[in-house]
């Protein structure tokens, strides 16, 4: 495993940058574009692990994807035009959101596919969609129903299904959503709220979905079987990849630094919200929306932090910047209790005792519940510890981060 630390405190910095390109947007428009006819060019793909585990295995499906000049060109086949041979098997490696979405384009695949991940992939939790895509008429094969390596077989005879998604999750949301664009007539799904670029990607290319916002849940409808065209698209920055320099500027004195062009969409921003809550001073400049969704630079100066209540209601808006947000609440007066976050249990590690144990070492108190977690700040991080990331990016990140403005390093 790579060890990584960072040797020096951080001195005062004013800075303009740009982070890769969203990862849900980027893996939602490798997985439309090859249901569509003729050649879609995508901009700002980032050349990160789990994107490059959506490309080599839409590649083994039969898609044929090229780079010229920073651009991806990504040849569609048409609705379930994927074309392999049997017996094939494609690695998601550590992506969840490769993985579970592609279930839902193979509800009508003509040979089984065998998925197969990493280690923190296999421990993750597939019936979550296995179950809704068998109501389609698709069939599993695992050694335990919910867990990687799984076989999918699709069927000739799909019908919509009626489903109510109650986790808040994104991934079950457009997993379904991409078995309805195979299956004729209406799916139907009641969703609690989660990010929604499946959503206006569909909207943006003429796909027929019907959004119905409620208060608490979405109610969306898809009609099967349209032909989708080939389109160009520039990926937006990341919102969660920006967490961590936002955080990073917020905790270090005398500092400045815009991040253009990132994913502002509304549904993605609730670090950002509870921040300014906390006292941080951060504002979205240069407004503008592409291909959809909304855009923006992103500006942040030092902060003077204040521990809050962070409710459950913000859970599905910024679930991967849960750890980011422990880093900043560690370095924040007073306590930070966040509230209905059992979801990250479920994540590529479990990030509420991952994050509890390494901030118990660095020195700060932490109580845990099963879906709680309550962090009380102090200004001084003595740091000068290892931390097992358990391969989780996102940890890894935020204790580097947190080494940066402690007193002695993070490893
Ligand atoms: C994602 C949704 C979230 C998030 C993941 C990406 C997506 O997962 O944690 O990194 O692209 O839909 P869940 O839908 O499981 O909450």
């Amino acid at each position: 495993m790579a060890k990584l630390v960072l040797k020096k405190k951080i001195k005062d910095f004013n800075k303009v940058i740009s982070v890769d390109g969203d990862k849900s947007i980027s893996i939602r428009s490798l997985l439309i574009g090859s249901q569509s006819y003729g050649i879609c060019k995508i901009k700002n793909l980032p050349k990160s692990d789990d994107i490059l585990s959506t490309i080599d295995g839409l590649k083994k499906l039969g898609i044929k994807i090229q780079f010229k000049d920073k651009t991806c060109y990504l040849h569609g086949n048409g609705l379930n035009g994927f074309d392999y041979k049997k017996n094939i098997v494609i690695n998601a490696g550590n992506s969840g959101t490769f993985a579970r979405l592609l279930l839902g384009l193979l509800v009508k695949s003509s040979y089984p596919v065998k998925i197969i991940g990493d280690k923190s992939l296999s421990r993750r939790d597939f019936q979550r969609v296995t179950s809704p895509l068998k109501q389609f008429g698709a069939r599993f094969v695992s050694k335990n129903e919910s867990n990687l390596p799984l076989t999918i077989s699709g069927s000739e005879y799909l019908r919509p299904i009626n489903y109510f998604e109650k986790k808040g999750s994104a991934q079950c949301k457009s997993s379904v959503i991409f078995a309805g664009l195979n299956t004729p007539g209406k799916t139907i799904i009641k969703a609690k709220k989660s990010r929604d670029h499946s959503e206006l990607l569909f909207k943006y290319l003429g796909i027929p979905i019907k959004v119905n916002k409620k208060t608490n849940h979405d109610l969306i409808t898809i009609n099967g079987k349209t032909k989708i065209t080939s389109f160009n698209y520039k990926i937006p920055s990341d919102i969660s990849s920006s967490a961590f320099f936002i955080a990073l500027t917020a905790l270090t004195k005398n500092s400045k630094l815009r991040i253009k062009n990132v994913n502002v969409n509304p549904s993605r921003i609730g670090l950002i919200k509870i921040l300014k809550k906390m006292g941080g001073k951060i504002s979205i400049k240069n407004k503008g929306i592409e291909g959809n969704e909304q855009i923006g630079d992103i500006e942040v100066k030092s902060s003077k932090l204040n521990g809050v209540k962070v409710p459950k209601k913000y859970s599905a808006s910024m679930i991967d910047e849960y750890p980011i947000l422990c880093v900043a609440a560690s370095i924040a007066k007073g306590k930070t209790k966040m509230l209905g976050i059992e979801e990250l249990r479920f994540k590529e590690s479990d990030r509420i005792k991952v994050m509890s144990d390494g901030l118990k070492l660095a020195g700060i108190k932490t109580h845990e519940e099963s879906d709680s977690l309550e962090i009380e700040g102090k200004f001084n991080v003595k740091g000068g510890i290892s931390i097992n990331s358990e391969n989780d990016h996102r940890i890894a990140m935020s204790f580097l981060i947190l080494g940066m403005v402690s007193e002695e390093p993070i490893r």
